[in-house]
């Protein structure tokens, strides 16, 4: 569980927030790299056809900040002439790293060929791995789900393609694509895809306990581990890895903390968005966040019904100032198995990559 490299960039810590569309967008990903511990990030997946289109949405989705470096764009197409412009445009900006899609489950990105689409056509796959290492210079880095079917994994021979194309780093979400999201990822086949290579590789899926992510990470000898949704609900989930791999005890963030993170991304949002989708991502990031926390259902139903900016702060404010009392009466840091019903109801996350 040391630092390694992709080429010449040091990932160190071996930790990366893994790339989520809608999610891991500016605003999010500096908010993650403030709080520590995170050697790498990605942007959400970018369409190389919009990119190529020059459609102003892939466009702003490459945009990045000095300080989130070593930073990663990820593209998806099923095209290999389209798949190499778009990388060339990510070399362009000043990407550090070129990162393919070979995940995605969504339909309609399956349906044109690309994300997790490329593990049913390993040939295309290959042609387009290719056509882009002839057109940038920057590291490029592989993200795959474990095969297209259960009766179809392939992860360890697409690896094995992808390391004689060039490929410099390989990611692997341990599920495959008809598993959805559905059960836990296998990470005995990312150990298998991890000695088959001899680049590095990083494993994902399901880690979101500083006890889960380290069994795992010793069981499978990846280099690196991805986390996604564990970094929604906890965004010092690096730095606590990282505090145990440096023999520190790993960081705790009081209340207060807490509500001046969320805080510190409603005014990024406001800033960076118009009010509206400022609103969203709000909610997003709010409900995520208290999950696990006492009263948290209740406050995230609240949360969705407010309609403006105000309304959101102040609800903030009140449920900080409750969760401050409960903390003085002595109440559990943890929420009730009442709230984590009403969790259950809540609307999903949307479209996933
Ligand atoms: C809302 C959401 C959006 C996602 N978007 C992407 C994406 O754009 N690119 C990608 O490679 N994976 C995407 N993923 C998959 C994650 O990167 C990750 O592989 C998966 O969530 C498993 O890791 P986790 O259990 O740590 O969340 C997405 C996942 C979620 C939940």
């Amino acid at each position: 569980m040391k630092p390694f490299k992709i080429r010449d960039i040091e990932i160190n810590p071996p930790l990366i927030l893994s790339p989520m569309a809608g999610v891991t967008d500016y605003t999010f990903r500096r908010l993650i790299k403030r709080r520590g511990g995170v050697g790498l990030v990605v942007s959400e997946f970018i369409s190389v056809e919009g990119l190529t289109r020059h459609n102003p949405k892939s466009k702003r989705q490459m945009h990045f900040d000095e300080e989130e470096r070593p930073f990663a764009v990820q593209i998806f197409g099923g095209r290999p002439e389209r798949m190499a412009m778009g990388a060339e445009m990510a070399e362009e900006v000043g990407a550090d790293i070129l990162d393919v899609n070979c995940g995605c489950p969504a339909p309609k990105v399956v349906k044109n060929g690309g994300g997790s689409g490329l593990l049913r056509e390993p040939a295309i796959l290959e042609t387009i791995l290719k056509e882009i290492k002839k057109s940038i210079s920057i590291p490029l880095t592989l993200k795959l789900r474990t095969g297209y079917t259960d009766a179809s994994i392939n992860v360890v021979d697409v690896a094995k393609m992808a390391e004689q194309c060039g490929v410099e780093h390989i990611q692997v979400h341990g599920r495959t694509r008809e598993q959805g999201y559905k059960g836990l990822a296998n990470w005995d086949l990312i150990r298998q895809v991890k000695e088959a290579v001899s680049i590095p590789v990083s494993g994902n899926g399901d880690i979101t306990t500083l006890e889960y992510g380290f069994q795992k990470w010793r069981e499978s000898g990846v280099n690196g581990i991805l986390i996604g949704r564990g970094a929604m609900q906890n965004p010092w989930i690096f730095r606590q890895f990282d505090d145990v791999l440096n023999a520190r005890e790993p960081y705790q963030p009081d209340v207060e903390e807490k509500k001046a993170v969320l805080l510190e991304f409603f005014g990024m949002c406001l800033e960076e968005m118009p009010e509206l989708p400022a609103l969203g991502k709000m909610k997003q990031l709010a409900g995520q966040f208290t999950k696990g926390l006492p009263g948290g259902a209740q406050f995230r139903q609240t949360l969705y019904h407010s309609h403006s900016v105000q309304e959101i702060l102040d609800n903030i404010t009140s449920y900080f100032a409750t969760l401050a009392e409960r903390r003085v009466y002595g109440d559990g840091l943890v929420e009730s198995e009442a709230d984590l019903e009403i969790t259950s109801c809540e609307s999903g996350m949307g479209a996933k990559g």
